[in-house]
């Protein structure tokens, strides 16, 4: 059951180019959050709509949140200061499925990759595909994910690290060589459809996590709603985390 909590910044730092890491002290909330879920920070009085983050760590009783920064108000967040304190409501959302016997493939690109290292954290037999524009955008993921995962498979667009090109171009060639009980993937749609599809045309089962802009963010206000296989579904409850099949129509 979420909650609102009063949490303390302990750190809120530019990590690299538009990224920032805020690590709250929220002993509570950590306890409660399974790997996928998110909180929504209100960030000041000025801005109605809390904002949606992803939990990317428990680690230590504290919670960590990776965000770009995009407008308003994760700008206003940007600037706070260890110390101050932070409304947070949460956690929010089902999360991933932990419940897997066997390996997990974490399919990921961009801020795609926050919520997939809570996932690495807790589960010790996952191996990441990761894909970013440059080796300069995909060094600090790397470097976050190196001591959770067994293996790494690494795209980028222009080449400069790992193969060049989308994670789903490589994909195919990971699931041949590895056997996997599940993918797990979080980023731009296109490449969620992407692994779907390779993932599933294998008989595989593959969770996607999505982002929908959200106000109220407990399934009262139906704006996050979007189509599934199923009907209607909220994303901020139903989801963010649900099976590829529900979404994609594959
Ligand atoms: C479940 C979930 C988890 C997320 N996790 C992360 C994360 O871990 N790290 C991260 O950097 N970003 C994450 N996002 C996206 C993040 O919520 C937006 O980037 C952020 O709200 C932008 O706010 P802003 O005021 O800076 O931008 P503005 O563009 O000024 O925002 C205006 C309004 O649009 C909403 N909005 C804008 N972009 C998005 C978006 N992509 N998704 C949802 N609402 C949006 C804002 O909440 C706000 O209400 C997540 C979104 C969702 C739905
Ligand atoms: S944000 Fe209100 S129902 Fe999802």
């Amino acid at each position: 059951m979420e909650k609102i909590f009063d949490t303390k910044i302990l750190s809120n730092e530019k990590v690299t180019e538009g990224i920032f890491r805020l690590e709250l002290d929220a002993p509570q909330l950590a306890e409660m959050s399974n790997p996928g879920q998110f909180v929504e920070v209100k960030i000041s009085d000025e801005l109605t709509l809390r904002r949606p983050l992803g939990i990317a760590s428990t680690k230590d009783n504290r919670v960590r949140i990776f965000y770009r920064v995009i407008g308003k108000g994760t700008k206003f967040l940007s600037e706070k200061k260890s110390g101050e304190n932070l409304d947070i409501l949460g956690p929010l959302g089902n999360g991933f499925d932990m419940n897997v016997d066997g390996k997990i493939l974490l399919v990921g690109g961009g801020m795609g990759l926050a919520p997939l290292l809570s996932v690495a954290e807790k589960f010790d037999n996952a191996e990441i595909l990761m894909g970013g524009k440059t080796k300069s955008e995909l060094l600090f993921w790397y470097r976050e994910f190196r001591p959770l995962v067994r293996n790494f498979f690494v795209t980028t667009d222009d080449g400069t690290l790992g193969r060049k090109g989308f994670v789903t171009s490589l994909l195919p060639a990971v699931l041949e060589v590895e056997k996997y009980s599940a993918v797990y993937a979080c980023g731009p749609e296109v490449m969620m459809r992407g692994t779907a599809f390779e993932t599933l045309a294998r008989d595989i089962p593959c969770q996607v996590s999505f982002e929908r802009r959200m106000a109220c963010g407990l399934g009262a206000c139906l704006g996050c709603s979007i189509d599934t296989t199923k009907g209607r579904k909220k994303v901020c409850k139903d989801g963010p985390v649900f099976d590829a099949r529900e979404i994609f129509d594959l």
